[in-house]
Order: C-alpha cells, then sequence, then structure tokens
C-alpha cells in the first residue's frame, strides 16, 4: 500500500469541534483514510506513544494532558503522506507555525496545538501498530 501516517487530534482538538476541519482539509488534499476512532487513551497508551519524550520536563503535563479525554485517531494514505502531513500540520512552535496550516490557523499554545502527525515512515509504522489493529485499517481505491 502507498505511505500511510497516524494522525490524531487531541483533546483540545476534539473539545473546540475540529474534528470536521481537519478531516476535510486531509480529504481534500487528495489523502484517502484508511483507519479513525474516537477514543479516551490509557496512560500506558499515552507514555507509549510519547516514549521519546520521556525524561523531558514537559512529559508528565503531556501524558495527564492526552489522557484528559477522548482522541481523534486516524491513519490517512497517499504519496508523501506522512511529510505533507507535516506541512499541513505546521511547527510545533506557535511561532513558527504558518498561517494556513492547521496549528497555524486554529491555535497559539505548544501544549495545546490540537493534533499529532507522525515525523517520519518508521514513526508511522510504530504508531499505526501501537494505536490500531491490522484489521481496522482500510485500505480502499475508488470503483472504476
Ligand atoms: P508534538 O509535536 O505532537 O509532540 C510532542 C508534544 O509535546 C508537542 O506536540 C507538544 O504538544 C508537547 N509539548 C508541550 N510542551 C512542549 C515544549 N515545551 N516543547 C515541545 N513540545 C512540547
Amino acid at each position: 500500500h502507498p505511505e500511510r501516517s497516524f494522525i490524531m487530534i487531541k483533546p483540545d482538538g476534539v473539545q473546540r469541534q475540529l474534528i470536521g476541519e481537519i478531516i476535510s482539509r486531509f480529504e481534500r488534499r487528495g489523502y484517502k483514510l484508511v483507519a479513525a476512532k474516537l477514543m479516551t487513551p490509557s496512560v500506558q497508551l499515552a507514555k507509549q506513544h510519547y516514549a521519546e519524550h520521556d525524561g523531558k520536563p514537559f512529559f508528565e503535563p503531556l501524558v495527564k494532558f492526552l489522557t484528559s479525554g477522548p482522541v481523534f485517531a486516524m491513519v490517512w494514505e497517499g504519496k508523501d503522506i506522512v511529510a505533507t502531513g507535516r506541512k499541513m500540520i505546521g511547527k510545533t512552535k506557535p511561532l513558527d507555525s504558518e498561517p494556513g496550516t492547521i496549528r497555524g490557523d486554529f491555535g497559539i499554545d505548544v501544549g495545546r496545538n490540537l493534533i499529532h502527525g507522525s515525523d517520519s515512515v518508521d514513526s508511522a509504522n510504530r504508531e499505526i501498530k501501537l494505536w490500531f489493529h491490522a484489521e481496522d485499517l482500510n485500505s480502499w481505491k475508488p470503483v472504476t
């Protein structure tokens, strides 16, 4: 299958009712949704997801925030989805997140930054496995 990325709307994005807006951006760009679920992550899952940040000063608050309410976890598929997805999301630092990006259009807070996107194809594969069962990934092609 073509490249896939794990894209997750964080609790602030769900609470601000940006799920539809965000899905729309990926759909209009031409990417395909292959899996999605609304769920409240466990502390264990959040810690595994953010394992690379373990030990950083923002790690505990980050895990607390991610587990505070439902997130909308998704897998998107298509050409260069990992890198393009990161561009569409925008930079972590609010001052660097350009208008036109999701963070640049909707956020000003480094912690409450609405959305996560895998930073490499390897991270994407790891994160997709962590959040989804293989049988819940739906590959599809338009009927011709
Ligand atoms: P993300 O880029 O998805 O992954 C790491 C997350 O840590 C980041 O989004 C932020 O939501 C969060 N975070 C909180 N505080 C900081 C900080 N000071 N620097 C970087 N990331 C932070």
